[in-house]
């Protein structure tokens, strides 16, 4: 029988405390810790368990490996993404706040992969057969053609009956929060409840060789335990990013054990579901001003594919007794080491200005090399004028106001002068190190955030 005893589970991390505590220690987020009945994993249900996944430790040299161990569902953003194709017998979760499409891509990925001959089967806990027939309806799906069945069951070991009887290749849990194992005692969407589910099926995709997505809503607060929790369980980690009212979503692999992490995919959510969007770097830029102040293009690496956005910033002066900053796709902390730099190294003063930044498309920016941009856009914003036309730049910024090298920069140069982009400033060491010769885009070395400045704003000369 299980043995249970009450803890205390962070909603957020998972982390665990016998007793009750108001800050979690690791993610430092308030009131997160919720008792929970805990059933050591190790109890519940051993014979019927050791029946379903039985198997026996075998000698390293004896393993096989299968070659064609990956199956390409054909939506080139999704294959790259999850690094060539979906691997068999790996698990992915699919992480994204509720309604960003999380549901839809997987209908999708079902019925591509059905329609490719495979077996699929799609575990809704949350709608109802019928719901899911109208969404594929909506998405062009008849079904037809292929073997894709659909269940609507939350029971785990009613779900684990399913996959051992129809043996399908892939298997869509949707969503894991609702997923329940009988013999724990929490409610599902718990931590404990989540992490034990998500754990045995983990265990039956590795040992049947059927790829199983679990789908998780990332969730603000409540008893709900969020995706972060399942992260060190799974294969690969993918988040779903986007502004809900906004048509562009980004598929990113944060985790990934058969590929690199950072790749993402961009779709635009229509009326028909998820389309592909293969020209990022042009969609982000249609709606771009011309000639307007705080307006700095950038080539961000976004895993292997490098990605032209526009940066924005506003400057304006404060009139509340202190200045506000805000930073919307770019890292708030980055942001005030960037204003403190214009300050201090080009003598700007922005102690009194409201500075709001905003990197245009809803995409999320962590590499480094966007410094250079958002902090020409300030100062183009402070200052009113806008950069040179066809300006893209590319830089990180140093405490001392120097630019430093960015990686690949050639990739990045390629895409902007495949968009028509006329001058690019980059740093000097990134200068030095390319091998590539650009005959349409004029390349510009700075080695100082001062000298951007003038270059940028078309004030110095420029010097080869
Ligand atoms: P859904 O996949 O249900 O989100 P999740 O599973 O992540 O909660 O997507 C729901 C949203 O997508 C909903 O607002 C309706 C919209 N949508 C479309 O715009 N077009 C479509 O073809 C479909 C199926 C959904
Ligand atoms: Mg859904």
């Amino acid at each position: 029988m299980a043995k249970n005893k009450t803890i205390f589970t962070c909603q957020k991390c998972g982390s665990q405390s016998a007793k009750w505590l108001g800050k979690c220690p690791d993610c430092n987020s308030w009131n997160s810790f919720v008792e929970e009945d805990y059933a050591y994993p190790s109890s519940g249900k051993p014979k019927e368990r050791a029946a379903l996944y039985k198997e026996e430790p075998v000698l390293l040299k004896d393993v096989q490996i299968k070659e064609s161990n990956r199956i390409q569902t054909d939506i080139v953003e999704l294959d790259r993404v999850l690094g060539g194709g979906i691997v068999k017998g790996s698990v992915v979760l699919v992480g994204g706040d509720p309604g960003i499409g999380k549901s839809t891509i997987s209908l999708q990925i079902s019925n591509q992969l059905s329609q490719k001959g495979h077996t699929v089967l799609y575990v809704s806990g949350e709608e109802s057969v019928a719901q899911t027939k109208l969404r594929a309806a909506r998405l062009g799906h008849t079904g037809s053609g292929g073997l894709l069945y659909i269940v609507n069951q939350t029971d785990l070991s009613l779900i684990a009956e399913h996959i051992n009887k129809l043996k399908p290749e892939l298997v869509i849990i949707d969503s894991i929060q609702v997923v329940f194992e009988p013999s724990i005692s929490s409610s599902a969407g718990s931590v404990s409840q989540v992490r034990e589910c998500a754990g045995i099926l983990t265990q039956l995709a590795k040992t049947t060789a059927t790829t199983i997505f679990l789908i998780g809503h990332v969730t603000k607060e409540g008893t709900i335990a969020g995706p972060r929790v399942l992260e060190h369980i799974v294969d690969t980690v993918l988040y779903f990013e986007g502004d809900r009212f906004s048509a562009y979503r980004i598929l990113r692999a944060v985790k990934n054990r058969f590929g690199s992490t950072n790749e993402i995919g961009v779709f635009e959510m229509g009326s028909e579901g998820l389309k592909e969007v293969s020209n990022p770097s042009e969609i982000f830029l249609s709606e771009r001003p011309k000639n307007v102040s705080g307006s700095v293009v950038v080539a961000v690496l976004e895993g292997s594919r490098p990605l032209l956005v526009e940066i924005q910033a506003l400057v304006s002066r404060s009139s509340f007794g202190y200045a506000r900053r805000r930073a919307e796709g770019f890292d708030f902390n980055r942001l005030s080491l960037l204003v403190a730099v214009l300050e201090k190294r080009i003598g700007l003063s922005l102690e009194a200005e409201d500075i709001f930044v905003n990197v245009a498309g809803g995409i999320k920016i962590e590499d480094p090399s966007a410094d250079l941009a958002v902090a020409l856009a300030i100062s183009s914003a402070f200052r009113d004028q806008p950069v040179l036309e066809g300006l893209m730049v590319l830089g990180e910024v140093g405490l001392a106001g120097e630019i430093r090298s960015v990686t690949q920069a050639a990739s990045r140069i390629n895409e902007a002068e495949k968009l028509g982009f006329k001058h690019c400033i980059l740093p000097a060491n990134s200068l030095k190190n390319l091998n590539t010769k650009f005959k349409k885009i004029e390349l510009t070395p700075v080695a100082t955030l001062k000298a951007a400045i003038d270059i940028a704003s078309g004030q110095a000369v420029k010097s080869k």
